[in-house]
C-alpha cells in the first residue's frame, strides 16, 4: 500500500497527460512521474543494444541485465540505464515506433511497475501513463482518464513537429494482453479536446477537493502558487481558498 497520495492520470497518446500532470504536480507540490518516459527509456536502451524488439524473451533479458536507476530530482522522475541518461532520445522516431512493442512484454512491465511503486514510498505523486489507475495503483481514490478526439490529438503531435503514429500506438496499447489502456471503473473521464491545459488542471483540482484530498498534503510550492494574486483569484473561483487557509505556514507536507 502506498504511504503517500497518488493521483493517477491515464489516457491515449497526446491527450495532454504530461502537460496536465506536470502542471497539477506543481500546483499541489507533489512529484511528477512520467511512466511513459520509463517505457521509452528501456526501449531506447534495447534499440541501442541491437536487440530484436520482435523477440519478447530477448527484450526481457536485455532489460533484466541492465542497471536501472530511478530517482526523483527536483520533484520529477529521472531514469538512468547502465549509467546513461536516455532523456534526449525519448521521442526519437525509432523509439516512437518500438515503444508499444517493448511495453507489451509482461516481464518489462513487471520490472518497471515495481520501480513506479517505489516512487510512492518517497513522495506524494502525480503519475501519468496508461495503466496507473487500473494496475499500478488500483487502490488510489484519485483517478483520472483524459482523452481528446483523434483529430485533435493528431494535430497536437503535428504542432510539436513530431512524426508519431499515434493511432497505431493507441491500437497496440489498447489491444495488448498485459495491462492494456482501459478506463478504470472508478476513474473520472475528462474530454480535453476543447480545453486548455489550465482548464483541465482546474477541473481536476475541483474534483480532488470534492474527493477530500487533504490540505496537509500541500507543500511549500503550493503555498507559493496561492500567494500569486492571479492564482489566488483562480483558487477562489474553484473554491480552493479554504484548503489553502488550512495550510500552516512553515510546515511542509512532505513526508
Ligand atoms: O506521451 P505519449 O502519450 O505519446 O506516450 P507516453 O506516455 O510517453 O508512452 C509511450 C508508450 O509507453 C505508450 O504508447 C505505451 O506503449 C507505453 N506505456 C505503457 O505501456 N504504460 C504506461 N503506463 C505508460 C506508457
Ligand atoms: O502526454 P501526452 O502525450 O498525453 O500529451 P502532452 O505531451 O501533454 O500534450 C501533447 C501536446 O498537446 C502538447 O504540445 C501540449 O501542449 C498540447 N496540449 C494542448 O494543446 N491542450 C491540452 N489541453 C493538452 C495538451
Amino acid at each position: 500500500m502506498p504511504t503517500h497520495h497518488i493521483i493517477a492520470i491515464d489516457g491515449p497518446a497526446a491527450s495532454g497527460k504530461s502537460s496536465v500532470a506536470r502542471t497539477l504536480a506543481e500546483r499541489l507540490g507533489f512529484s511528477y512521474v512520467n511512466s511513459g518516459a520509463m517505457y521509452r527509456a528501456v526501449t531506447w536502451h534495447v534499440l541501442q543494444r541491437g536487440v530484436n524488439v520482435h523477440q519478447p524473451a530477448a527484450v526481457a533479458n536485455a532489460i533484466e541485465q541492465s542497471r536501472i536507476v530511478c530517482d526523483l530530482i527536483d520533484n520529477q522522475s529521472r531514469i538512468l540505464i547502465d549509467d546513461h541518461d536516455p532523456t534526449p532520445h525519448l521521442r526519437d522516431d525509432d523509439v516512437n515506433r518500438a515503444v508499444s512493442l517493448v511495453s507489451s512484454v509482461p516481464r518489462v512491465r513487471e520490472i518497471l511497475v515495481a520501480r513506479m511503486r517505489e516512487y510512492a514510498k518517497k513522495d506524494n505523486l502525480v503519475m501519468e501513463g496508461r495503466d496507473i489507475g487500473s494496475v499500478v495503483f488500483p487502490e488510489t481514490p484519485f483517478k483520472f482518464y483524459i482523452d481528446a478526439s483523434p483529430e485533435v490529438r493528431v494535430q497536437r503531435r503535428l504542432a510539436e513537429g513530431q512524426r508519431d503514429e499515434i493511432a497505431a500506438r493507441d491500437r497496440a496499447d489498447s489491444s495488448r494482453a498485459a495491462s492494456p489502456l482501459v478506463i478504470a471503473p472508478d476513474a473520472i473521464v475528462i474530454d480535453t479536446s476543447a480545453l486548455t491545459i489550465d482548464g483541465v488542471v482546474d477541473q481536476i483540482m475541483r474534483r480532488l477537493v470534492g474527493k477530500g484530498l487533504p490540505a496537509h498534503s500541500k507543500t511549500l510550492r503550493s503555498r507559493d502558487f496561492f500567494s500569486r494574486p492571479q492564482n489566488f483569484a483562480r483558487s477562489l473561483v474553484l473554491g480552493l481558498a479554504s484548503t489553502q487557509a488550512e495550510c500552516h505556514p512553515g510546515r511542509s507536507g512532505r513526508q
